[in-house]
């Protein structure tokens, strides 16, 4: 943790021309000996958390890192707070459509010993995966886990299960115990999906949400851990179009689509899971463009993560990068110019970072937290 916060510290420093430095690594060095962790100042955080995005390898959109909106909730450590904080992060983050990319940081975790908080969920808003007759899910596959996980906690669902059903939250802290909270409906903005040729696509049925929030990753700044730190950013056509609606693993769509289209899917060299994709994908951005909704397209997007890679490298910092996650999702990927290049692949800090999930895939419930903390008194006492 020292080196790391006089990393940071330095960093900080330097970057804004903060005078004071010296002093500073003085104070936080002395807090780290006395109490076995530091605070950081609202300033230092809002810059951790930026720069956390700045270096975060998966993402693409990372020319917008300066302009996050950073809200300070440290000192809001219950589940009903932390509940109505996350209700006012979406309002704030959906701002009628024109969506603004926004962070929550509570409290940090207690070093060596566990998070003070952890919400389940890996998005905030998320859609059930029920278990279908035939073995099959209805809904979203990669959240069959998590709806066993709500269920086995006593959510009672609603009374017919469908394909688009909104997963209620589960939080837990270091007091009390994982608790499901209903998902707050009206706050939440979803886009049924229609494309501009075809007619036929709205009688699909299908939709998405507005909003990207992750919630399930450790924001790591200076030595110190967040685990309880969501954020969002606004959608690239492709995750939804592509990955979510053409997964095999997910909404399974593009056979759909492609025999909607009258295209022969018992051959491959009609390219028609490329049709079906760039459809969907056609209708991703129709859809939400119509309802007003901000989304990109991968065109713009390689265009705009090329200006952040030489905005970088005039700052004299190496491009952090994961090719594989920045072209997995920018569609045709040789047609842009983020393919043709490569990336440092360390992971430094600040750094959002990944987490193992509380439950397990029958929706079982490991230690709480609140064992982690008590166990972690009793040791001391
Ligand atoms: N790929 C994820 C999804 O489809 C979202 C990841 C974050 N994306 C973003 N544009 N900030 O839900």
């Amino acid at each position: 943790m020292r080196a790391e916060a006089v990393e940071f510290l330095t960093a900080y420093h330097q970057e804004h021309d903060v005078p004071g430095l010296a002093q500073r690594i003085t104070e936080v060095l002395d807090e780290i000996d006395l109490t076995g962790s530091y605070r950081h100042r609202g300033e230092e955080l809002v810059y951790g958390s930026r720069v956390a995005w700045r270096q975060s390898v998966r993402c693409i959109g990372r020319v917008r890192w300066s302009a996050l909106h950073v809200r300070d909730r440290r000192d809001v450590t219950s589940v009903a707070g932390i509940a109505r904080e996350l209700r006012q992060h979406l309002a704030e983050a959906d701002r009628s459509g024109r969506i603004r990319s926004v962070m929550t940081v509570f409290a940090p975790d207690r070093p060596g010993v566990a998070p003070r908080a952890r919400i389940w969920n890996d998005q905030l808003v998320r859609y059930c995966g029920w278990p279908a007759p035939d073995d099959s899910v209805l809904g979203d596959p990669a959240q069959h886990a998590m709806t066993r996980a709500v269920l086995r906690l006593g959510w009672r669902g609603p009374d017919a299960p469908g394909r688009f059903d909104l997963l209620p939250w589960v939080i837990e802290t270091a007091t009390e115990p994982p608790t499901l909270v209903a998902a707050p409906r009206k706050l939440i903005r979803e886009v049924p999906l229609s494309h501009p040729q075809y007619p036929w696509f709205a009688e699909l049925g299908l939709r998405w949400h507005a909003l990207p929030v992750i919630s399930n990753m450790r924001l790591r700044i200076g030595g110190v851990d967040y685990s309880c730190a969501p954020f969002n950013g606004h959608y690239l056509s492709d995750e939804i179009g592509t990955r979510n609606m053409g997964d095999v693993g997910r909404y399974d769509q593009l056979g759909v689509v492609a025999r909607a289209l009258g295209t022969d899917i018992d051959r491959e060299d009609n390219l028609w899971r490329e049709h079906a994709a760039l459809v969907i994908n056609q209708a991703i951005l129709h859809s939400f463009r119509s309802a007003g909704v901000r989304i990109s397209d991968p065109h713009t997007e390689s265009e705009l993560f090329v200006r952040f890679c030489e905005q970088e490298e005039r700052a004299g910092r190496p491009v952090y990068g994961d090719w594989s996650w920045l072209n997995g999702s920018v569609g045709w990927a040789a047609l842009h110019a983020v393919h043709h290049r490569y990336y440092d692949t360390r992971v430094p800090t600040p750094n959002l970072l990944p987490t193992t999930r509380p439950y397990d895939a029958a929706g079982g419930v490991g230690a709480t937290l609140r064992d982690l903390h008590s166990a972690a008194h009793r040791e001391l006492a």
